[in-house]
């Protein structure tokens, strides 16, 4: 249940470029002219600038800094994805969460964010560095109308939305690595993590979480990470606010989204390849079971990796690491 006070930063959010009156929210919200007085008032002590004119009504003019569901709201230009945003300061992992919500039945296009994550995932069990305030830590609910085997293609499709975003609004030259590695100068500083519950042809929800390395410097990443890790920060010399980054990002994604359900996967794949890292190139692959050099063919209609056997046979990839030689 959302709070008197959420309700009412939405129903200003909603009207930002128009006064609302003291009678409309007092109707919407069924609570007295005074209540919303002194609800206004409390937000104005957290940094809210609400602008109030007698026979007008009220508005917001500013947001406080702090991230918070609500500021991630403010202003953002999009449809479906976010309508619903779940901000916590700390959490174990934002996927934790997300799959709860889903079980229980949150709508299609709810977005979880920390603040930091305590345990943060990634791809084959390995851990997420997620230090406080320095990135991007965000999960998508998605309940999408796909075959299970299709899923993979949004891992593909989301790592295409990163790199549309650090190309035209960060300003540095992305490559993705397959299937979910945005590099930029090579160091890895965003992962896509997909998780999905699904029956045999039918997908009840996807998690899909992304973490994005913004404002770190090196003292930020552990040691071991120095020379393989980078943030926009490193990058670019130039800090970043969060909030606008987010939105970016769900704008885009959102747009994505809606192109790959009408037009299918093609257009997500020719912009995959576009930005795809040594493709046609030798490299190091290793499975569970095996590790061997072939070449990068490409990757097929299903999202996987295109490439040879040791014994020089074309075949798929699904789960796999690689490598290159530099
Ligand atoms: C990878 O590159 O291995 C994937 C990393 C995915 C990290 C993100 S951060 C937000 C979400 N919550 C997690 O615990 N993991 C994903």
């Amino acid at each position: 249940m959302q709070s008197t006070r959420n309700k009412l930063i939405d129903i200003l959010s909603n009207n930002s470029d128009t006064y609302i009156s003291g009678q409309a929210i007092s109707e919407q919200l069924q609570i007295s002219r005074s209540a919303i007085w002194k609800h206004m008032k409390e937000l104005e002590k957290d940094g809210y600038v609400i602008e109030g004119k007698s026979k007008r009504g009220y508005r917001i003019l500013e947001y406080p800094n702090k991230l918070s569901g609500n500021t991630i709201k403010w202003g953002l230009e999009t449809e479906w994805l976010g309508k619903e945003i779940i901000y916590k300061d700390t959490l174990k992992s934002t996927q934790i969460l997300a799959h709860e919500l889903a079980q229980g039945h949150a709508q299609h296009g709810t977005v979880v964010v920390a603040g930091e994550q305590t345990q943060g995932r990634g791809r084959m069990d390995h851990t997420w560095e997620s230090s406080k305030e320095k990135g991007i830590w965000m999960s998508f609910i998605l309940r999408p109308e796909i075959a299970p085997n299709q899923a993979p293609q949004l891992t593909l499709l989301a790592a295409t939305v990163l790199a549309e975003v650090l190309r035209r609004d960060v300003g540095v030259v992305p490559m993705i690595k397959w299937p979910n590695d945005l590099l930029i100068n090579r160091k890895k500083c965003a992962g896509i993590l997909t998780e999905m519950q699904a029956e045999q042809d039918q997908i009840w929800y996807v998690v899909l979480g992304m973490g994005i390395n913004v404002n770190h410097t090196l003292d930020d990443f552990p040691k071991d990470l120095h020379s393989r890790a980078t943030s926009l920060k490193l990058e670019t010399d130039k800090t970043w606010e969060i909030r606008d980054l987010i939105q970016k990002i769900l704008v885009t994604f959102e747009r994505t989204y809606n192109t790959y359900l009408d037009n299918g996967f093609s257009v997500i794949k020719e912009r995959w390849e576009k930005d795809g890292f040594r493709i046609g190139e030798q490299i190091k692959i290793k499975t569970l079971r095996d590790k061997w050099e072939a070449p990068f063919l490409g990757i097929a209609e299903d999202g996987a990796l295109q490439t040879k056997t040791p014994n020089g046979e074309e075949t798929k990839l699904y789960s796999a690491e690689i490598d290159w030689f530099s």
